[in-house]
């Protein structure tokens, strides 16, 4: 625990950072357990999720038969892999999403045609409305080391204060 009322300023300020940056990335498996198959509505699967920077997607699918491109959203309209800024082949493709941007998926062996494409927008930040709670959370348990530290401080002077008067004593 705290024994120094100077380090509370740097516990405050740590409490604070962790409830501000929850490091919660999350991954997002596209069509959750029918995975990246065809005859599927993968706009139904993105409107169901929020994807934030520093998240990832994650494309599952028998390896061999499918894949993933990157594309533009000419390539997401027609099915085309002209220019594609990606591709994956793995069948457990994990792809991480680090710009706030709109990104466009397809499958690039003709099976774009029968809804193997998913377009997902990324947020810039994640959500914030827990960081006011976490914070008031934070504050009567972090006001006890003040206490403590005070109590402790009283108690290391009345001992140093006897071992000096003992001290005294023996010398
Ligand atoms: C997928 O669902 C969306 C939202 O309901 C709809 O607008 C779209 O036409 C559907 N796409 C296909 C290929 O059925
Ligand atoms: C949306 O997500 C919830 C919870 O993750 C799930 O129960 C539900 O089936 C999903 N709906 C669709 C259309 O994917
Ligand atoms: C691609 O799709 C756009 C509409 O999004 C259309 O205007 C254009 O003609 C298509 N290009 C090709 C090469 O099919
Ligand atoms: C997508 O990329 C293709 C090939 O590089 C390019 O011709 C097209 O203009 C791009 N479309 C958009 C919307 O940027
Ligand atoms: C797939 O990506 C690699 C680089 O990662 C590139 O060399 C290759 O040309 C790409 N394949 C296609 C079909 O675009």
């Amino acid at each position: 625990m705290l024994t120094s009322p100077r380090l509370l300023p740097f516990f405050l300020l740590l409490c604070a950072a962790v409830s501000l940056f929850p490091v919660s990335a999350t991954d997002h498996i596209v069509g959750a357990n029918r995975g990246w198959n065809p005859g599927i509505n993968y706009t139904l699967w993105a409107n169901n999720h929020t994807f934030y920077v520093g998240d990832l997607i994650s494309f599952r699918y028998q390896k061999n038969q499918y894949n993933v491109f990157e594309v533009n959203q000419t390539g997401y309209d027609n099915c085309t892999i002209e220019g594609a800024s990606g591709n994956w082949s793995s069948g457990k493709d994990f792809i991480p999403l680090d710009k706030a941007q709109r990104y466009y998926f397809i499958c690039g062996n003709g099976q774009c045609f029968n809804g193997m494409k998913v377009t997902i927008l990324v947020h810039p930040l994640p959500p914030p409305p827990s960081s006011p709670l976490a914070m008031e959370h934070n504050s009567p348990s972090s006001a006890t080391p003040w206490v403590g530290s005070r109590q402790w401080g009283f108690r290391a002077l009345l001992i140093s204060l006897a071992m000096i008067l003992l001290g005294s004593h023996w010398i």
